[in-house]
């Protein structure tokens, strides 16, 4: 059954990649069809990579600001990055920002000065982008964000926004609490690792959870904390949350799988049980993740699907041939709970 949900949405993937190469975006249930004309590319303003010829068979160069290589996560999409622009023979200029608005701003200003044909970029935070995505307006140069969502007035300043509805993972998270608990009588004290400060994930995921959790009174998130999506911090904070108030928690909700693997050690650390002393939820969908699901530590995993490389890609190739794409793009994403680990483990491509 699991098998099928999962062959359905790789199926819808492909679907929305065939979408892509023809003339229009597909517009099913993931794609959200809120068309705008994109900005054309800059005409005689060739690329340094590719510099003087403006012949159509030029490859198209992509500049990339990646936020940083903070989780297994952001490994696999800079890797889904880097092998769907050899595959499209898209030249890319890949910068790391190590979790600094600042290196993006840099990152950004020198594909500006290169004349990229194209811009994308995660946003480490949502806040602050305004004036920088106008100097990439200004120059004429098409922006898309990919993963991550900012926070503008203006959306004409960016072409289109790729990747994952994060409240709704928040919400399937919250879902299956209620499920989990349905027979349990409160009070349940719940624990949250939250990601980067300010962060669309971390916001987003926060807000869908709490706003489902809401229906049950005696559901109480009693600890919440950031930990920087990093597996040390994961074990940090969590050390901190069971020290608290010698109460340890019933349940945990980490914004993302290396958190809740460093919150495991530190839970196990304190003699305690994860997976049945402490329900643990966790966001993405590793294989590690997944490995755990099956030792029965981690309960459930809402998928956030990183492979957004060929997506971008395909973005890009439009932009360049002066379509029209939708303003959001999300990527078809499943619940795993640990009754269907053992069969999906094997499945898992990151
Ligand atoms: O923006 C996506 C989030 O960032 C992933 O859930 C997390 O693992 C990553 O670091």
């Amino acid at each position: 059954m699991r098998i099928l949900k999962w062959t359905a949405a790789c199926c819808l993937l492909s679907i929305l990649l065939l979408d892509l190469s023809g003339c229009a975006w597909g517009s099913g249930p993931d794609v959200q069809p809120v068309a705008e004309p994109v900005p054309k590319p800059s005409a005689g303003q060739p690329a340094d990579p590719a510099a003087e010829s403006q012949t159509p068979e030029r490859p198209i160069v992509l500049g990339f600001s990646q936020l940083g290589s903070e989780s297994d996560w952001r490994i696999a999409n800079t890797n889904s990055i880097r092998d769907a622009a050899r595959e499209a023979g898209i030249t890319l200029l890949l910068e790391n920002a190590e979790q600094s608005q600042e290196k993006q701003f840099e990152a950004i200003r020198s594909f500006i000065r290169k004349k990229v044909d194209v811009i994308a970029f995660a946003p480490v935070i949502q806040s602050g982008w305004e004036p920088i995505l106008k100097e990439a307006q200004q120059a004429g140069i098409p922006v898309i964000l990919s993963d991550r969502a900012v926070d503008v007035r203006d959306t004409s300043l960016y072409v289109t926004f790729i990747g994952s509805d994060f409240y709704e993972e928040g919400v399937k998270a919250g879902k299956y609490l209620l499920d989990k608990m349905r027979d349990v009588p409160g009070p349940i004290r719940i624990a949250e690792l939250e990601g980067t400060v300010g962060s669309t994930p971390s916001i987003d995921r926060g807000q869908g959870f709490r706003d489902t959790i809401r229906s049950r009174a005696d559901l109480e998130i009693v600890s919440s904390a950031p930990a920087d999506f990093t597996m040390e911090k994961g074990r940090e904070v969590m050390r901190a949350f069971l020290k608290k108030d010698g109460k340890p928690p019933h349940v945990l909700f980490a914004h993302n799988d290396d958190m809740a693997l460093g919150a495991i050690e530190a839970i196990e650390e304190a003699g305690l049980a994860p997976g049945k002393d402490i329900v643990v939820i966790s966001v993405d969908g590793t294989r590690k993740a997944f490995e755990k699901m099956v030792e029965g530590k981690i309960n459930c995993v809402v998928e956030c699907n990183p492979l957004l490389g060929p997506l971008i890609m395909q973005a890009a190739k439009e932009i360049m041939q002066g379509r029209t794409l939708p303003k959001r793009i999300a990527s078809p994403e499943s619940v795993f709970t640990e009754e269907m680990a053992a069969v999906e483990v094997g499945n898992r491509k990151y």
